[in-house]
């Protein structure tokens, strides 16, 4: 399946589908493409050193978000891409781009959605005092961090915990988790019914393959 990621960060999710996916000849996945709304992510940098498409679309070039997204969409489908990946993508995608890529677009989320939605779930859930946060990949909706639950993974909050080394174990097991579920749609494995994902040929135990 040819997947394109987009991304505005340091990109470490996409090395991580990268190395588990792309660079594997086993695996069902190509990364066609990796696009950012930054010129300076680190994610563009990866793309380059694995030889992977990449484009920068900027939102400030577009007079509205719809165009925005009407270029992120030109540019998916001139690299013939399947699925959409995000992965510290930092844009709201608006609904005309979300309608048009229903069930095919993925998310991930350092918190235990529907808790902590938005900009900042690690530091919203230290900040609160939560014992249990975690990681989830849904498919995405029209609105922020709503969209149905494909896999969700634990991390306990230790009591020493600070935003930094809560960070890391959550970043540890969102590289685990991701390819795990991009592999599973990949393979046609996942279905929509309304709210609720089914994995076909039973459940897969997400909270193994991750930590
Ligand atoms: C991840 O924590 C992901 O959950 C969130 O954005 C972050 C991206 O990090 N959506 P990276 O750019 O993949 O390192």
């Amino acid at each position: 399946m040819r997947i394109a990621v987009l991304a505005s960060g340091s990109g470490t999710n996409l090395q991580a589908l990268i190395d588990t996916l792309h660079l594997s000849e086993s695996e069902p996945v190509h990364i066609a493409l990796v696009l950012s709304d930054r010129p300076s992510a680190g994610a563009l940098r990866r793309a380059r050193e694995a030889g992977i498409p990449r484009e920068v679309v900027s939102a400030r070039e577009y007079a509205t978000r719809d165009a925005f997204d009407e270029a992120i969409g030109a540019s998916l489908d001139a690299h013939g891409v399947q699925l959409v990946v995000l992965a510290g993508f930092m844009m709201i995608l608006q609904p005309a781009f979300v309608r048009r890529f229903a069930g095919r677009l993925l998310n991930i989320h350092p918190a235990l959605l529907p808790a902590f939605a938005g900009a900042d779930g690690i530091g919203d859930a230290i900040r609160y005092g939560v014992k249990v946060t975690g990681v989830t990949v849904h498919f995405v909706d029209e609105g922020v961090d709503t969209g149905p639950v494909v896999a969700q993974v634990p991390v306990f909050v230790q009591a020493d915990d600070t935003e930094e080394t809560l960070a890391e174990r959550i970043h540890a097991v969102e590289h685990r988790l991701y390819p795990a579920v991009v592999r599973a749609v990949a393979q046609g494995r996942v279905r929509l019914e309304g709210r609720r994902v089914r994995l076909d040929s039973g459940e897969i135990r997400w909270d193994v393959i991750a930590t």
